[in-house]
């Protein structure tokens, strides 16, 4: 065995040995390039392998060879070894349940009046209404003239006004959408329309000065009080998921002839009395009647050929009993922490 013989296997061992401890990839090159590399040990010892005799060279050229083998050939199982953890350690920490809901984004939810009043759109369509809407700045005439509301009536009282500089108002019911689409659309009719009202009143937890209603008119031949109850009957069932008893009492309103208040079951107790109905067993939900010959009239309707139905509902109470809530205010207060609940 010559020097160099010892030198490339020392060469071997110590560079095997670098590999082995090497912590990085880095270090690994480091190790190479002293070993392999173009200035390296290894290309050292060739240097000296010309000057041997011919007849050592053969076996030290073996040698030579195998130990450049055995160093590539480690190092890059070294290297591709470092490249795996790399890639798996990436995957660890780079992990990713896509299905996660993302943390602290609220997807916003459609107000709990809307919900309903889209709902109960879907119901009237499919019924065959129409969905009209009617300006939020009314006249006085479609306001109050035309539903058989004079200027002297005692009935203008009922509804505290809010007047605007210019003789109009803000409408204080849906009803002045009856005007507008008997006017518009004539007979036979069948139309909603949902949306804002006004009054000027003291604000409380019941009271509110601006709320919601939802204004229902039927137009047609022969129709009675049944029709009106079957009506209402299937609105209410398809509001609140069940049957529901209701009943009529009489009320008045100057627009409607006879004029009823609709009440039904107390939900919360079933009707055996409660703190929500009063301990009656009844919730006046719902003013309604049969269509004034004189409002229909007034809007060029001839009442000996047609007669028809009218109903006014309170959204804004419906949304309250349907989901219990106990203050009017909260409604319009944008409140985030009341609105991320729907
Ligand atoms: N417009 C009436 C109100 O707001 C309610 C109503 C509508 C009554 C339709 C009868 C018929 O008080």
């Amino acid at each position: 065995m010559t020097l160099l013989d010892s030198q490339l296997e020392e060469l071997r061992r110590a560079t095997l040995a670098a590999f082995a401890s090497a912590g990085s990839v880095e270090e690994l090159e480091e190790s190479r390039v002293g070993a392999l590399g173009r200035k390296g040990t290894l290309a050292q010892i060739s240097k000296e392998f010309g000057k041997l005799p011919p007849e050592d060279r053969a076996q030290l050229g073996k040698l030579l060879n195998s130990v450049k083998q055995d160093l590539e050939t480690e190092y890059e199982q070294k290297k591709r070894r470092f490249e795996q953890t790399e890639l798996t350690d990436r995957l660890a920490k780079e992990w990713l349940d896509v299905t996660l809901p993302a943390p602290g984004v609220h997807p916003g939810s459609l107000h709990p009046i809307t919900q309903l009043q889209n709902e109960i759109e879907d119901l009237f369509t499919s019924l065959g209404f129409a969905v009209l809407d009617g300006p939020e700045v009314e006249t006085e005439e479609h306001n109050f003239d035309a539903l058989n509301i004079p200027p002297s009536h005692p009935a203008r009282d009922m509804q505290d006004t809010f007047w605007l500089s210019n003789g109009h108002l803000l409408r204080t019911h849906t009803s002045p959408v009856q005007v507008r689409g008997m006017r518009k659309l004539g007979p036979p009719l069948r139309m909603i329309a949902p949306g804002r009202v006004f009054r000027n009143e003291e604000v409380d937890a019941s009271h509110e000065h601006t709320f919601y209603q939802l204004e229902g008119m039927m137009i047609d031949r022969d129709v009675s009080v049944a029709h009106l109850i079957y009506f209402m009957k299937t609105l209410l069932s398809s509001i609140f998921k069940r049957e529901v008893t209701v009943r009529l009492r009489p009320g008045y309103f100057p627009f409607v002839e006879p004029g009823f208040e609709l009440d039904i079951h107390c939900l919360i107790c079933d009707g055996a009395g409660c703190s929500v109905c009063k301990q009656s067993g009844w919730v006046e939900l719902m003013p309604c009647g049969l269509v004034h010959p004189n409002v229909l009239r007034m809007s060029n309707i001839d009442p000996e050929e047609w007669n028809g139905f009218a109903f006014g509902l309170g959204l804004t109470r419906l949304a309250m009993m349907r989901y219990g809530i106990d203050d009017v205010r909260l409604l319009q207060s944008g409140d985030l922490r009341f609105l991320m609940q729907f």
